[in-house]
């Protein structure tokens, strides 16, 4: 008789197979669950017309908040929100499509630390997030927008930058990225004012092939990346820095149009 408690030779155990996603061949964080785990939280559709957001209504519970602007499809906060269940997390993009995408992925993964909404980042930052709310927020590849006349579209204003400043927590972090050069030089010129910025040498340690869908698609192409992160210059008031943000230079840089295949590829 066999035992039915030993398995033929060679045979592993069935255990149910984990569903990774890929982008690019590179990983995604988190594992697809069955949809009966799925959560229905991520999409967040009731802003207020003003003031600023309660955050412990859209979250539920009080935990330091991580913010990315113009998150595109989210692979950056999905990975944060897996690896950092004690952290809120808040994706804000203009393009519902890419929304939809961040969304469901948070879902599939059973997040219910992470929410996405359709704002604009110059307008969070002014009037949405509640002064010293904020211990990260991330900018990964604000779109450079080649054409002159779409010029005043560019995220990365003196406005903002204020704007992120008064967001942040004493000693909360602004993360910035782009592949574009004459973007980097308008930040290393005018993020100094607000923040004690230090530019990175090399890839993020926690994802050496690219934060972003954005960033490993420049990688793969041999673009040069620029990284950067600091915190918010203590001593520089609220008002004072709206002040300052007054007095220093639009981004009218020259984004050359050379670089712009990268961004058609992508459809924007
Ligand atoms: C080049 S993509 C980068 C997306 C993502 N961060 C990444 O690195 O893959 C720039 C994104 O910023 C979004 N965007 C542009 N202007 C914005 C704004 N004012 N506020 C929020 N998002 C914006 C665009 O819709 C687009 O998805």
């Amino acid at each position: 008789m066999t035992d039915p408690k030993r398995r033929p030779r060679g045979k592993k155990p069935d255990r149910p197979r984990r569903q990774i996603e890929r982008e690019f061949g590179v990983p995604v964080a988190g594992e697809i669950l069955d949809p009966a785990q799925w959560t229905h939280v991520a999409a967040l559709k009731a802003l207020p017309a003003s003031g600023p957001l309660d955050l412990a209504a859209v979250f539920g519970r009080v935990a330091p908040l991580v913010v990315d602007v113009g998150c595109g499809n989210g692979r950056f906060l999905i990975g944060s929100a897996v690896w950092r269940p004690g952290h809120d997390h808040l994706g804000v993009e203009v393009l519902p499509v890419v929304l939809r995408y961040a969304t469901r992925r948070a879902n599939q993964r059973g997040l219910t630390n992470v929410r996405f909404a359709a704002v604009d980042g110059q307008r969070l930052v002014r009037d949405l997030l509640p002064a010293g709310s904020v211990s990260e927020l991330h900018c990964y590849h604000p779109q450079p927008f080649y054409d002159p006349a779409k010029v005043s579209l560019r995220l990365v204003t003196p406005e903002f930058l204020a704007g992120v400043h008064r967001a942040l927590v004493s000693g909360g972090q602004f993360f910035l990225q782009t592949d574009n050069p004459g973007y980097w030089r308008y930040v290393r010129e005018v993020v100094p004012y607000f923040f004690d910025f230090h530019e990175r040498i090399g890839r993020w340690a926690d994802a050496p092939k690219g934060r972003t869908r954005r960033e490993i698609l420049a990688l793969r192409r041999g673009l040069p990346v620029f990284r950067g992160h600091g915190t918010a210059k203590v001593g520089l008031g609220v008002e004072e820095a709206r002040r300052l943000a007054e007095t220093l230079p639009p981004p009218a840089f020259d984004a050359d149009r050379r670089l712009q295949q990268l961004d058609r590829d992508e459809g924007y």
